[in-house]
């Protein structure tokens, strides 16, 4: 059955802009593929950890090597890896921060980058043949041209490290400007409006 793998970050829920695109893209996906299965995986609501030293000895031993404590430290690698693995499509909704993404969207990458499981011992990207769309929402001006276009960071980087697990199928829907919500100038749903064609070519 297709697989739809939604991952959001804001921590604002109900005043988020990248939350309220990612529905959108969400209700006009499973419109197309009303068979399909959706799994959500919110960040902003989990308590996701960092890795930290038993989880890297235990991502950097062979498995036959593990014993249950040792096996233990990846298992929440190993769920989100499967939700990746089960997914055809991955959408995630995010805001920048910093020019980059959330910690909380880093920490995730953190668990799910791993050789051996999505990236070969020789860099090969093993989570083949499934599409990502990026839905970025940021306060200021990253529209190309713009003139910090070029800080935009979070873009290259999750498209690099997307290919570097196999997902080359990257759309990025750039929602610049969430500013003029947060200062009045126009609504959420107005803003929103604004990029309804370019989430329903993301969606189709
Ligand atoms: C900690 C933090 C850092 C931010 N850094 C940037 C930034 O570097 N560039 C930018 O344009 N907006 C920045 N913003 C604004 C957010 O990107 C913007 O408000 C975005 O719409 C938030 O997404 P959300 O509405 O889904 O929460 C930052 C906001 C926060 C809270």
């Amino acid at each position: 059955m297709t697989c739809l793998l939604v991952i959001e970050a804001s921590p604002r829920f109900e005043h988020s802009a990248s939350r309220l695109l990612t529905a959108q893209f969400v209700e006009k996906w499973t419109r197309r593929h009303p068979k399909a299965s959706v799994i959500n995986r919110d960040l902003a609501r989990s308590n996701l950890q960092f890795v930290d030293l038993p989880w890297i000895g235990a991502a950097f031993t062979p498995p036959d090597l593990h014993s249950p404590e040792v096996a233990a430290n990846l298992a929440v690698s190993n769920k989100l890896i499967e939700e990746l693995k089960a997914a055809d499509h991955i959408v995630i909704g995010t805001p920048m921060y910093n020019f980059s993404i959330p910690a909380i969207l880093k920490a995730y990458i953190d668990q799910v980058v791993r050789v051996g499981v999505t990236v070969s011992t020789t860099y090969e990207g093993l989570l083949k043949g499934k599409q990502a769309t990026v839905i970025l929402t940021t306060g200021g001006d990253f529209s190309p041209g713009a003139p910090f276009a070029s800080a935009n960071v979070a873009s290259s980087y999750l498209k690099q490290i997307l290919g570097f697990i196999g997902i080359t199928d990257v759309n990025i829907v750039l929602a610049v400007k969430t500013l003029a919500v947060d200062q009045g100038e126009t609504t959420l749903a107005d803003f929103a409006k604004r990029l309804d064609a370019e989430l329903a070519a993301a969606a189709a």
